[in-house]
């Protein structure tokens, strides 16, 4: 996967990439990053990439022509035309699913907006996607991205050090990841429980599996609600939750 990131802060996007597993992954060569700075494509003599709003109003907007510019020297160089994701509050939620399909992606152009936002025409003709990372308003498209890159990249094959782990953890399977310990056995006077010391595999899945649930009820019923209506949990697993209701009214 080659990540494109058109911004007007390229050292916020590589210093932000470049450690743990991120740049680990980067010096395997299973992906890249490359932030291309939109203000090198400024057209007059003081570089600058904004303007104020034709019919008034607050700030000032991102220019058509920087922008185009910078993509199109990206997509130039590519054999078809990459899926272009707008960063903005305006586009749809980001989730787990939508990290699945766009790791399927070979080359991926996150375009970053700064001020209150990109001149529309530019966006009509490159944007393929909008993407919000949740309700409420950051000051650029930059950390948006970041957790774009980071949250595909993780599933990229070879970039996690445990093949599986992307698989097990919470919401690849639609419930809450259980909670986990690490020695010591007893800390500060909380002990490890004991079915985690028994060495029984399967019942140390079975409680991992209740404890999920347990976790996903209490912290995201939503979600329990959408396995539930989805046919995930198992006979044993729903009279586990019938259980639990009853106990709980
Ligand atoms: N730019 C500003 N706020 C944003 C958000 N919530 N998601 C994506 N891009 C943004």
């Amino acid at each position: 996967m080659n990540f494109h990131i058109l911004t007007l802060f390229p050292e916020m996007i590589m210093n932000g990439l470049n450690t743990s597993i991120i740049g680990r992954a980067v010096n395997k060569g299973l992906l890249s990053i490359e932030a291309v700075n939109i203000r090198d494509y400024a057209f007059n003599k003081h570089q600058s990439v904004d303007d104020y709003p034709y019919g008034g109003g607050a700030g000032m907007l991102m220019q058509a022509e920087p922008v185009y510019l910078a993509y199109e020297a990206i997509a130039g160089k590519l054999a078809k035309k990459p899926r272009v994701v707008y960063l903005s509050p305006q586009g749809e939620t980001f989730s787990q699913k939508m990290a699945e399909e766009l790791a399927k992606e070979e080359e991926l152009v996150l375009l970053c907006g700064h001020y209150e936002g990109i001149d529309e025409r530019v966006l009509e003709e490159i944007v393929t996607d909008y993407v919000s990372i949740g309700d409420y308003v950051l000051t650029g498209g930059e950390l948006p991205a970041m957790v774009m890159v980071d949250t595909i990249s993780r599933l990229i094959p070879g970039v996690l050090h445990n093949d599986v782990s992307a698989e097990f953890e919470s919401f690849q399977d639609h419930l809450l990841e259980y909670p986990q310990y690490s020695r010591p056995e007893e800390w500060r006077g909380k002990k490890v429980p004991s079915v985690l010391l028994s060495g029984h595999h399967a019942n140390i899945e079975k409680w991992r599996r209740e404890q999920s649930i347990i976790r996903t009820k209490e912290r995201r019923p939503d979600l329990l609600q959408k396995c539930v209506d989805n046919g995930l949990l198992d006979k044993r697993e729903m009279k586990f939750l019938r259980e639990l209701d009853e106990n709980i009214e």
